[in-house]
Order: structure tokens, then C-alpha cells, then sequence
């Protein structure tokens, strides 16, 4: 599929856990050239650049000059200024999720992004999972009836002492619902459409309370009908990872291995469909990583827009916000409060 992909010169900026698993991916990718990597920590950047053969760049403006498109794996709070200035200088841009951490802030990159015309992609991974697209497939076709609702439970006891200092920061991270609730708020897009109104709890029990929000749990509805929850939890000795749709004919469920999808009609019998495992047998590299950069360069290569983009990363944060200020105030919140993002 990539033998036809226009030849890409690609900076990486940000040298860190997900950083590695891009340059992996990237590298396998035919016509894709990672030209430099730029790390705020010289060292990382030097080892990364080491490993994939590639030149550790003196900074983010020489990073960006010997490239194309700057694929940018920084903590959060760095991803305006580092896509805006990307855009300014003519760039193509993949961002990781979440895209920033404000309404503000991401009416500055949709504005940005709008006016230079330019390929933003944003990195909701989730998407590319098989068996995510296979259960979004299974729904859409109408195995599942009329829609009901949609799940994600995402809950476990996370090794926090192993985490960056800006995860646990707020003001660099978004906190736990921005940052990782961004994946489980896009897939509950991906299959509910827009949402119309959420209500969330939270508790800032564990992790730097009172302000760290580390469990959240919320309910929401979907403009089209039907309604979605999600529960979030870095802080719970309990350990769910598993996703759902249920319709009014059968319901489905993809576990943590992501190794297939269980379907179960009301009546009748349930069945297993597989689905490719993210995890390479050999390298137990995370596929998902390689299958989204495969895609994206792909569709950048056709002048396709990217499946998920400034628009569908805005849309995650503001479902994010909207839960963690109706979490914060007790009351049920309606999106309409937090769309403003002109995209
Ligand atoms: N898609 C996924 O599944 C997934 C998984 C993990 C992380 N992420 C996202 O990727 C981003 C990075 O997360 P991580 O876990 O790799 O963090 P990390 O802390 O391991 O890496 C971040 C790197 O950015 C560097 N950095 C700091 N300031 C910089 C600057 N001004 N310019 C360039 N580099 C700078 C840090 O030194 C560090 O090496 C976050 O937005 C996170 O939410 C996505």
C-alpha cells in the first residue's frame, strides 16, 4: 500500500516513550525519512537519533528546517506553540493527542491550521486497532440493531513512579481525563457521534490531591440518541480494560488484548471474530503506532484528509473539559458551553 507513498522528510520532536515508538514505525515505512529528532534533553534526542541512524537536531527550528512534516510526541502544554510554529514555517504536521489542553488554545491551532491549509494529523491511535474498527464496522452495518449505548472502561492501578513529572502536573498534562481520556472520548465519538450533554464525577484521591483528577467516571448523551459512559481510573487496584456497544438486537465487547471481538445477540448464540493483535509476536512493537503513521503518510501522500484531524482532536478535548468541569460543579454540562473552536 506504501510502495506509491510521496517521499517524506520527517522531524520528530520530543525523544520520550512514545517518541521511540514512532521513529520504529516511521523507519519501516517506505518513503518516509526521519532527517532529525529534537528533545528539549540533548541525550535522548542523541540516543533516539543513534538507534534509527538520524541526526539529533541543536533545535526545534533547525528540526523543523530539515523537514517536511514535524511529527511532534512532546508533553501536551508543547503542542500549540510547537504546531503553530510548525505551520508558520510551512510544515505538514502529525500532533500526538491529546491536541492542547484548552478551548483557547485549540482555537489558536484550528485557526492556524485553517489559514496555512495545511495536513494536521492527530494521533488517536485507538482508531487503528483492528479490533476497534472491526466492533465501529460490526455496529455500523447493522449487526447490532439500533443503537443503545456505548462503553469504555478504562481502569487500573497505573505506575505512577514510573511517569514524567508533567503527567501528574495539571497545567502540562491536562490531567488524567485530557490526557489519556482522549482515546476512550474519541472512540465514544467514533461510534456515538456528537454529544450532547455529559454529567462526570471525579475524585482526586491518590495522586497530588486535591487537584489531580484520577478517577472519573461519566455518562453522556449523543445528539442522535442514545447515550455513552466511560470510566477513567489511574488510581483503582482493580484492572478493566475493555470497551462495548450494545444495540437492541445483540451487544459487543473487545477486551484488553484486543484480539478479537465477542459479539452476543440477545437470542441466540455469542461468537468470537478475530482480529489482528496490535503486538508484533517478534519485536512486541505497538503496531497500532505503525498502522496510523502508515495511514496518515498514505492519505498525505493522495491529498486525502487524515482520519482524525484538528477537528476531530478538538472535539475529544472539549467532551474532556466538558467532563471534568461538570465533575468539578456537580451538574450536568452541555458541549454547546465548551464549542467555540470554529472548526
Ligand atoms: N498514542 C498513545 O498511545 C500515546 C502513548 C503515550 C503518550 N502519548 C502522548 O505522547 C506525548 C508524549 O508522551 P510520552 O509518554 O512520550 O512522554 P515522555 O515524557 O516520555 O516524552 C516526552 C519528551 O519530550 C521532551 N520534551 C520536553 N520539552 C520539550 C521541548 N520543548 N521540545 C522537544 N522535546 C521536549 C522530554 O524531554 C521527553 O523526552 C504526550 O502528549 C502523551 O499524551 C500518546
Amino acid at each position: 500500500m506504501t510502495d506509491s507513498l510521496k517521499p517524506v522528510r520527517i522531524a520528530l520532536i520530543g525523544a520520550g516513550w512514545i517518541a521511540a515508538e514512532h521513529a520504529r514505525a516511521l523507519r519501516r515505512i517506505p518513503g518516509a525519512r526521519l532527517t532529525a529528532i529534537f528533545d528539549a534533553v540533548r541525550d535522548r534526542a542523541v540516543q533516539l537519533a543513534q538507534t534509527h541512524e538520524t541526526r539529533a537536531a541543536e533545535s526545534f527550528e533547525q528540526a523543523v528546517e530539515l523537514a517536511d512534516m514535524v511529527w511532534i510526541c512532546s508533553p501536551p502544554a508543547l503542542h500549540e506553540p510547537q504546531i503553530t510554529a510548525a505551520l508558520r514555517a510551512g510544515r505538514e504536521v502529525f500532533c500526538e493527542k491529546p491536541l492542547t489542553l484548552s478551548i483557547a488554545s485549540a482555537r489558536t491551532i484550528s485557526q492556524a491550521a485553517g489559514a496555512s491549509g495545511r495536513f494536521v494529523a492527530v494521533g488517536h491511535s485507538n482508531r487503528y486497532y483492528p479490533a476497534y474498527r472491526k466492533a465501529r464496522d460490526l455496529f455500523v452495518e447493522g449487526a447490532l440493531g439500533a443503537f443503545v449505548s456505548v462503553w469504555s472502561q478504562r481502569i487500573g492501578n497505573y505506575p505512577r513512579e514510573q511517569f514524567p513529572p508533567w503527567r501528574l502536573d495539571p497545567a502540562q498534562s491536562g490531567g488524567m481525563t485530557v490526557e489519556v481520556g482522549v482515546h476512550e472520548i474519541d472512540f465514544l465519538l467514533w461510534v456515538g457521534g456528537e454529544i450532547e450533554m455529559v454529567f462526570a464525577q471525579r475524585a482526586c484521591a491518590v495522586i497530588n490531591p486535591p487537584d489531580f483528577d484520577d478517577s472519573m467516571s461519566a455518562v453522556m448523551k449523543f445528539r442522535g440518541g442514545g447515550f455513552g459512559r466511560l470510566d477513567l481510573s489511574w488510581a483503582s487496584a482493580v484492572d478493566i480494560s475493555r470497551r462495548g456497544i450494545l444495540g437492541d438486537r445483540a451487544g459487543l465487547m473487545v477486551e484488553r488484548d484486543l484480539t478479537d471481538v465477542e459479539l452476543c445477540p440477545l437470542r441466540g448464540k455469542a461468537e468470537r471474530i478475530p482480529a489482528t493483535s496490535p503486538v508484533d509476536p517478534v519485536t512486541k512493537e505497538n503496531l497500532g503506532i505503525f498502522w496510523q503513521a502508515q495511514d496518515i503518510l498514505q492519505r498525505r501522500s493522495e491529498g486525502r484528509p487524515p482520519e482524525v484531524g484538528v477537528r476531530e482532536g478538538i472535539r475529544a478535548i472539549e467532551v474532556a473539559l466538558a467532563m471534568q468541569a461538570s465533575a468539578r460543579e456537580n451538574r450536568a454540562v452541555r458541549l454547546e458551553e465548551f464549542v467555540g473552536s470554529s472548526c
